[in-house]
């Protein structure tokens, strides 16, 4: 600013016209500013919400051998190399097999608690400030170990995510898609009484020749008590299983959906009714739902304004845990920036049952790692 004289003889200090920037502008420009070499620092430090993790997913072949030698069961695998050796799917049928197989060394109440406890663990040191975590019931009571074993172990694994790791924690309870509306109905009978402990219900499992409709009745039925909805749809299935997800289950969220781009209308309307998917891109290669990280489409996604978010599906399984997830598809898809990374942390918290309040907190301490303003 300079000085510039007055009629009367006082000087007076003149504003140079400085434009005024929206603070929305403000903040893209402070995104796009930052370089690719921060990206990686700033994927790991950024808070999360992980959305898209089946607990029974995440044994890892080191927990499932003893898992198995606690219990006095024997796996038809003689080392951990041997058992990853097997990891090698072709589609997610061939993977469900080997993960049904891997869960059946959760026998006990401790089973579920430790194999709940390892994960947060994993979950917390990538920064993950809230978790919503699906678990198969049908997988484990089929073999004779009890829904209220299931619970237990999970709750107490849940409780111990808050007081030990300072970490939000809650359950959504999937149906197998695979099995009978009436069992999936049984199921939900047996959950009855431990309604208070989880927040919600999905449906997982075979996508191809189990479409939406077959659960249309339990879904109802979960919404009239109160439950959050979400699904598996679009993964491998077509873009039709996800708009039946919506209008027939009434889901709030998609599981994956990354096959919604078959379908431009379907596209829009995910974007105008902010829908969210809960994208896995590591589980997408390994399942071959795309050929390569490269082909990914999670930028396409963004790009058409959708609420997509990032998550690990099965990280034992699949080579990585949400910031392996994060780290590898932003190395490997150039478009993806710190814009992007921001974007997808903020999905993720908006996408998620939490309360508004744990949201606000969240959302302001993603500020902060990003440094933008307000933060
Ligand atoms: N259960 C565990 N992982 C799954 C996936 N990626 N799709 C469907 N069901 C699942
Ligand atoms: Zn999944």
């Amino acid at each position: 600013m300079r000085p510039s004289g007055r009629r009367d003889g006082s000087t007076q200090v003149r504003r140079e016209k400085i434009p005024v920037i929206p603070v929305m502008y403000r903040m893209a420009m402070k995104l796009d500013a930052i370089s690719r070499e921060r990206l990686p620092s700033l994927l790991r430090a950024m808070p999360k919400a992980e959305l898209h993790m089946h607990i029974e997913g995440s044994l890892e072949p080191e927990l499932m051998f003893a898992f198995a030698r606690r219990n006095g069961l024997s796996l038809p695998y003689q080392s951990v190399e041997e058992l990853c050796a097997a990891y090698a799917f072709t589609n997610l049928q061939s993977f469900l097999d080997i993960y049904y197989a891997g869960a059946s060394v959760l026998l006990r109440e401790q089973d579920f608690e430790d194999m709940g406890m390892a994960y947060f663990g994993r979950a917390a040191a990538d920064n993950v400030v809230h978790a919503e975590i699906f678990f198969d019931p049908q997988s484990h009571t089929a073999r004779g170990v009890s829904f209220e074993t299931v619970i237990n172990g999970l709750t107490r694994a849940c409780e111990r995510a808050r007081s030990e790791l300072g970490m939000s924690a809650a359950l959504i309870m999937c149906f197998l898609r695979h099995l009978s509306e009436d069992e999936a109905f049984a199921t939900l009978e047996e959950a009855l009484p431990s309604r208070g402990r989880f927040i919600g219900v999905g449906l997982d499992g075979s996508e191809r020749g189990h479409p939406p409709e077959k659960f249309a009745r339990v879904f109802a039925r979960c919404r009239d008590l109160g439950l959050r909805l979400v699904a598996h749809a679009g993964e491998e299935g077509p873009p039709a299983y996800v708009r039946s997800a919506l209008d027939v289950l009434k889901v709030e969220r998609i599981d994956h959906g990354v096959r919604c781009v078959e379908d431009p209308a379907l596209v829009q309307r995910l974007a105008r009714e902010r829908i969210p998917l809960t994208v896995c891109p590591l589980s997408n290669v390994k399942l071959r739902v795309f050929r390569s990280l490269a082909e990914h489409n999670l930028a396409a996604l963004l790009g058409a304004g959708l609420c997509a978010t990032v998550n690990s599906d099965d990280p034992a399984y699949f080579g990585g845990y949400i910031n392996q997830n994060f780290y590898e598809t932003f190395a490997t898809l150039p478009a993806l920036t710190a814009r992007h990374a921001y974007q997808l942390a903020s999905n993720g918290f908006e996408a998620s049952f939490a309360d508004v309040a744990d949201k606000q907190r969240w959302q302001h301490a993603l500020d902060a790692i990003f440094a933008l303003p307000g933060s």
